[in-house]
């Protein structure tokens, strides 16, 4: 077995060769002299290790590692320093370059229509200076109705609707996005600008229109004396972004808890240019939004006094936008992950 006298006596005749090595053969040499793997000075001593009893060779199998570690590092450095390399020379010969541009093989996957969609919209709330922000959906019910106002009356609140969750009686699916309202406004307090698109769930019976699994995309905006126009400005502008042309918005009056006044968005149908076709049932229009001047009760749930700030909220149906871009009919295909379906994007 070789003793700690043995090893530190190996170390520095490697040490003592190593300096006065001056030239790439000569360090060769050496390595072989030390590392061969037949008769390395260094490999017979671990071979060595196999005489011993296990708690020996554990104990110096650690020691000997370590040494050979320790010098194998040393020669590296030294073959570096003969070659006239520097580190950072070493380190520019074996980068990567990560702005290459790669071809992908064919049948490399891409983004899901509705991600491009909200990347979309995500980066031209990003220009107006809109935080964007993501959302638990698993939610409490007091984030996704009461803090918004919609009281444990409200039939939206209904297990026909909503999704619970079995033996938390306060637990849901969130229904809609707006469960981050109250989330954010506690969060950042006012002035906020903030986009938060999001995954959402109802318990419908599906159909062509209906999912119960679908994205919308909110955005709320606090700050002192915000007007119904600054709402109209930012709708139109993430509509264009989204759609890459001017579109027209038009409201109609609706009650939603959240928001007072509260009213309901229609854009101009982009498939006919607004002229009427099968898509906006004739009307040049299409029905994508809610929208509104956020309530003052909701602003209270947030921390802010409703006389001081004043907001708006709206929430579009992605998923309804992402129809509307690619034209297609049947909303159940953008869960359905079937590849006919995705491959035509
Ligand atoms: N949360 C509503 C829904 O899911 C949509 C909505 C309406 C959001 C009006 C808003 C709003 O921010 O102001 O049907």
């Amino acid at each position: 077995m070789a003793s700690q006298i043995e090893v530190e006596a190996l170390k520095q005749s490697f040490q003592e060769a190593l300096e006065s090595t001056r030239d790439i053969a000569a360090l060769d040499v050496l390595e072989q002299e030390y590392f061969s793997r037949a008769s390395g000075k260094l490999t017979l001593l671990m071979k060595g290790l196999g005489a011993l009893t296990p708690d020996e060779r554990k104990v110096h199998g650690q020691m000997l590692n370590a040494l050979k570690n320790e010098l194998f590092e040393e020669l590296g450095n030294k073959r570096v320093m003969l070659e006239g390399k520097t580190m950072s020379d070493i380190a520019i010969a074996e980068a990567i370059d990560v702005t290459q541009p790669v071809e992908f093989p064919p049948g490399f996957g891409h983004m899901h229509p509705v991600t491009r969609a909200r990347w979309d919209m995500e980066e031209v709330a990003r220009s107006m200076g809109f935080l964007v922000e993501d959302g638990p959906e698993l939610e409490t019910d007091y984030y996704n109705f009461t803090a918004v106002n919609i009281p444990p009356t409200h039939p939206a609140r209904d297990s026909m609707d909503t999704f619970y969750v079995k033996d938390h009686p306060h637990w849901v699916m969130r229904t809609h996005v707006s469960n981050m309202q109250v989330r954010l406004l506690k969060k950042y307090g006012a002035p906020i600008r903030a986009a938060y698109p999001g995954r959402c769930f109802r318990n419908e019976a599906t159909d062509a229109r209906h999912e119960h699994t679908f994205y919308q995309f909110e955005t709320i905006v606090v700050d002192r004396q915000i007007t119904f126009s600054d709402m109209v400005g930012v709708i139109k502008a993430l509509l264009s972004g989204l759609f890459k042309k001017d579109v027209k918005v038009r409201f109609r009056p609706k009650f939603y808890p959240f928001v007072e006044p509260g009213v309901n968005g229609e854009m101009t149908c982009m498939l006919c240019d607004g002229r009427g076709c099968k898509v906006c049932k004739g009307t040049g229009w299409l029905e994508i939004f809610g929208a509104g001047l956020v309530h003052p009760h909701v602003l209270r749930e947030g921390g802010l006094n409703p006389r001081e700030w004043t907001g708006f909220a709206f929430g579009m149906g992605l998923s309804r936008l992402v129809m509307l871009k690619y034209g297609i009919e049947d909303t159940r295909l953008l869960q359905s992950g079937d590849m006919r379906f995705l491959e035509q994007f």
